[in-house]
């Protein structure tokens, strides 16, 4: 893993919007398929690629989208679904064809068919070239909780009460917020080319210093990108703070900055 840690939010943002920037530049006509996450964590990324659309031309007509996950239960335009979400917090705002945002349908009158489908879709696709991605105060990555199978594919998953009190915030009380969701799965996430995933604050601490130096374990699902050859992690001081090696870590990024060779992966 490569370990970015920032000052603030909007040096994060700008350190994953060139990520993407890249990632749709490399892909040229072909265009690039994007991985997509809702949450707060990768707003700041959205309005600075907005940002980069609008005042320098970055061009996203090419691209396609996927969503990680989806609420069961709330159709594509409630106001709380992760559809959404991504089209008023990103895609509404670039010139990203919206038949080419995908995601999970989680009013699907079979959800578990549904996952299948979703699954294979992103497969005949192509695959996803970079996938941004946060990460739960418990260690979940998508809706991938504590137990979830470290090669699991997208299917319908419960979610756990942490998780349904951390997002009730999003809804008027907890007994609003569905219960389940369809998620790709971890296996499926790991097939991304690139995974950069973005994390702030001291409630992340914890599940920051497992994914990066803690063992490999459904206990932490995110530990599961130690597995990944090519995964960017970027984060503020406080969610650095539970890491051991974080001078290590900021030592190989200077080394990297000076030499823009060396790296640690
Ligand atoms: P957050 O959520 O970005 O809103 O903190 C991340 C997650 O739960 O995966």
């Amino acid at each position: 893993m490569q370990i970015h840690i920032v000052p603030d939010a909007d040096a994060g943002a700008r350190v994953v919007a060139d990520l993407f920037e890249r990632a749709v530049r490399d892909a040229g006509d072909q265009g690039a398929t994007l991985g997509l996450a809702t949450g707060s964590s990768p707003v700041p990324t959205y309005a600075e690629l907005i940002r980069r659309h609008r005042e320098e031309g970055l061009s996203f007509a090419r691209s396609r989208a996927y969503l990680l996950d989806e609420y069961i239960g709330l159709p594509a335009d409630h106001e709380q679904s992760y559809h959404r979400f991504i089209r008023e917090n990103f895609v509404d705002h670039i010139d990203l064809d919206s038949a080419q945002v995908h995601s999970p349908d989680g009013a699907a009158a079979d959800p578990a068919a549904e996952a299948v489908r979703y699954d294979q879709a992103i497969q005949q696709a192509g695959g996803v070239d970079v996938q941004i991605l946060g990460i739960g105060s418990n260690g979940h990555i998508g809706f991938n909780e504590p137990g979830s199978s470290l090669v699991s594919r997208t299917r319908v998953v419960g979610l756990t009460p942490q998780t349904i009190s951390d997002n009730s915030r999003y809804f008027t009380s907890a007994d609003e917020v569905p219960v389940r969701a369809i998620s790709q799965g971890v296996g499926t996430i790991l097939e991304s080319r690139r995974i950069v995933l973005t994390a702030s604050g001291e409630h992340k601490a914890e599940a920051i210093a497992q994914m990066v130096e803690g063992a490999v374990s459904a206990r932490w699902p995110a530990t599961m990108l130690q597995m990944h050859p090519d995964v960017v992690v970027v984060i503020d001081e406080a969610a650095a703070s539970r890491l051991e090696l974080a001078d290590y870590y900021r030592h190989l990024h200077t080394l990297e900055t000076e030499q823009s060779s060396t790296a640690a992966r």
